[in-house]
């Protein structure tokens, strides 16, 4: 069959490497995809939120599924859009419908969702525009720090977390106020829960489920976890405080409620729920809900797949996904990203990257890259991930970081203590 990717990033070359692997996989397209993604598909000058776009090159080149790899048009509801379409509905759409896509489009609505289905995650409140005073009565009360975050999709930006009463009153006035746009209008305040981060990912067709490869991301640009919040640095599969107890927690207490929520909600929901999960005191909690893979975590989450992916994600349109068993490969994989010198801030794009003839025994994943006059230079502040494979995580990090010294670019920055906590 042919497949069509849409996104443009790490996660959308990993997709690709994937689904490029499987015989199932007649043509493969990439929207809009990257200089990393020509080589296995033929990328698509389209905006994966341009839905009549995306529909006119789906029936112009008979795609028979499409992977939506960032959130945005799952918000927007390019999964409804499809199932609406007489021409489309055919079309099989990996990802939540846009009732389902709010576990990440609205944090007050995924809260409620925990709430509703007794599934640990940190207490909260939420607060509107016209509710500012009782807000910052109600911050009067708690212990900082203080997390506040915006209600809607705010590109990574909209969680903050405030080390004095006063500090998060002002950022409450000023979210409210419209500091993230219409994202803000309403604030999730929450409590503060200190421990270690992990991602489960979550196959479902809003019935049954499979559990993917387990992970864990490093989000801070400095090393030491230090410094601003990025898109990712880096991520380790699998975590080895991951221990099979605790999985089993969050099978039982996590995983299954939420599908269970799913179902009873009677939500479509054809694709991933990533759950951003924090251990405190031995016992996992939820931090948040996405609807979709995440970046950096599929670029070690699909080299550790054994399955033929192109087979699972059939599964879930068939409702067959109870008879796949996931197969994850005994190595560790680690991948650590390269990325623009001042990125998460302002950054020049337009470098010529050079040395990527002398990796040998990584993997690399373009994520902000492009074809300019033949060369391969850098078009965003994430520039590649190199995902290398380790009896432990360790040695993965360590071939990762090595490699990640051989490619040259003005600029060029990543960290070297990827894992450094595990
Ligand atoms: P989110 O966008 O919800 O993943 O939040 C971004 C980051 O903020 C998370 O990865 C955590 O590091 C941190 N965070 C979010 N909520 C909490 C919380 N309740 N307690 C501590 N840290 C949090
Ligand atoms: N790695 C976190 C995310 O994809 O949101």
């Amino acid at each position: 069959m042919n497949i069509l990717i849409l996104g443009s990033g790490g996660r959308e070359h990993a997709f690709a490497w994937k689904i490029n692997q499987s015989p199932l996989c007649d043509r493969l397209y990439i929207a809009p995809g990257n200089a990393g993604t020509a080589h296995l598909g033929a990328n698509a000058p389209l905006s994966p939120t341009d839905f009549p776009a995306v529909k006119k090159f789906v029936l112009e080149n008979e795609i028979e599924m499409v992977v939506v790899g960032p959130e945005v048009p799952l918000v927007e509801g390019i999964w409804d859009y499809f199932a609406n379409d007489e021409h489309l509905k055919d079309v099989f759409v990996v990802g939540p419908s846009q009732a389902g896509a709010q576990l990440e489009g609205s944090k007050a609505f995924s809260k409620k969702f925990m709430a509703e289905y007794g599934i640990p995650t940190a207490g909260y409140r939420e607060f509107s525009g016209e509710e500012v005073e009782e807000g910052v009565a109600y911050l009067a009360t708690q212990t900082p720090p203080i997390v506040l975050k915006a209600d809607g999709l705010a590109a990574g930006k909209g969680v903050l977390i405030l080390p004095t009463i006063e500090k998060a009153q002002r950022e409450l006035r000023a979210m409210l106020g419209g500091k993230f746009g219409n994202a803000s209008s309403r604030v999730v305040i929450e409590e503060f829960l200190d421990g270690i981060e992990f991602s489960v990912f979550v196959l479902t067709d809003g019935k049954d489920y499979k559990i993917l490869p387990v992970a864990k991301d490093y989000k801070r640009i400095g090393e030491g976890d230090k410094g601003l919040n990025t898109g990712g640095m880096g991520a380790v599969s699998p975590p080895p405080f991951v221990t099979k107890e605790l999985m089993q927690k969050v099978e039982d207490r996590i995983v299954k409620p939420t599908i269970d929520g799913i179902r009873k909600r009677e939500m479509n929901y054809d694709g991933f729920v990533f759950i951003g999960l924090i251990r405190v005191g031995g016992e996992p909690y939820v931090i948040e809900y996405n609807c979709r893979m995440g970046d950096p975590e599929t670029e070690v989450v699909l080299p550790r797949l054994e399955n033929d992916l192109v087979e699972l994600l059939l599964s879930v349109r068939d409702g067959k996904l109870t008879e796949q068993q996931i197969i994850e490969s005994e190595n560790a994989a680690v991948t650590v990203f390269l990325v623009s010198g001042g990125y998460p801030e302002a950054y020049e794009k337009g470098k010529e990257i050079k040395g990527l003839e002398h990796i040998k025994d990584s993997i690399i994943f373009h994520a902000g890259t492009t074809v300019k006059d033949g060369k391969i230079v850098t078009n965003g502040g994430r520039v590649l991930a190199l995902t290398s494979y380790g009896t432990t995580f360790a040695e993965a990090a360590s071939l990762s970081t090595l490699n990640a010294g051989l490619v040259s670019f003005e600029g060029k920055n990543f960290r070297k203590d990827i894992g450094f906590d595990l």
